[in-house]
């Protein structure tokens, strides 16, 4: 008797899609392989570097990014499922990310969820139909003092009550998705093409601009 074989994982890629990252965000990419011993190790700015650019991170995304740091599609899904930071489908313009730790949860971040998911027809981890927001809830945010407390696009509001959602949803304020980031995350690459002789070629090659994608 044989057993038939059954493909239970086509390709999610389609073969003859153009590609996702351009050839800036590639760039970018590259310009942190600099820093680090290997190019595993520059995955999460990668991965934060492609979904600032897209949005989200799709498959393809995924793929691409693989190919860039030279390694299995698979080993990049294990880092975008591991952090709930990374999405895999398009978010909304403005994420609301509620704190559900103690402290929050003491002070009545359930009651927040629930009247932010009344007020938006929508649970975790989904977004509105006309793509204005997404919500989700998370670990402590470190603002334990100004519990319940929540961030839509890095603005971070305290105290909230369930009353304030729709005001605080409304906010002009959190609608801005280009927040300045520390200096640390636009600095140059401490010791570039040194760092880079002591790693392998690709990344030697990388770091010279001579590596080909
Ligand atoms: S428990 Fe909510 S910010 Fe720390």
């Amino acid at each position: 008797m044989s057993w038939p074989a059954i493909d239970r994982n086509p390709s999610v890629v389609p073969a003859e899609a153009p590609p996702l990252l351009d050839e800036a965000v590639r760039e970018k990419i590259r310009a942190f392989l600099a820093r680090y011993p290997t190019r595993r190790a520059a995955m999460l700015p990668a991965l934060r570097i492609v979904q600032e650019a897209l949005g989200h991170i799709s498959w393809q995304a995924m793929v691409e990014v693989a190919a860039l740091l030279e390694l299995p599609p698979a080993d990049v899904f294990d880092v975008v499922s591991f952090y709930s930071h990374f999405w895999t489908a398009p978010r909304g313009r403005k994420v609301i990310v509620l704190c559900r730790s103690l402290s929050c949860d003491l002070m009545g971040s359930r009651a927040v969820a629930e009247a932010i998911r009344r007020h938006l027809g929508i649970g975790e981890r989904e977004t509105t139909s006309d793509g204005r927001y997404s919500f989700m809830t998370e670990e402590c945010l470190g603002v334990c003092e100004g519990a319940p407390c929540m961030l839509i696009n890095e603005r971070v509001y305290t105290n909230v009550r369930p009353e304030d959602v729709p005001r605080i949803l409304d906010d002009p304020d959190n609608d801005r998705v280009d927040y300045p980031r520390s200096d640390l995350y636009d600095a140059p690459a401490r010791g570039g093409p040194e760092r880079a002789a002591e790693s392998g070629p690709a990344d030697r090659q990388a770091a010279e601009g001579t590596g080909g994608e």
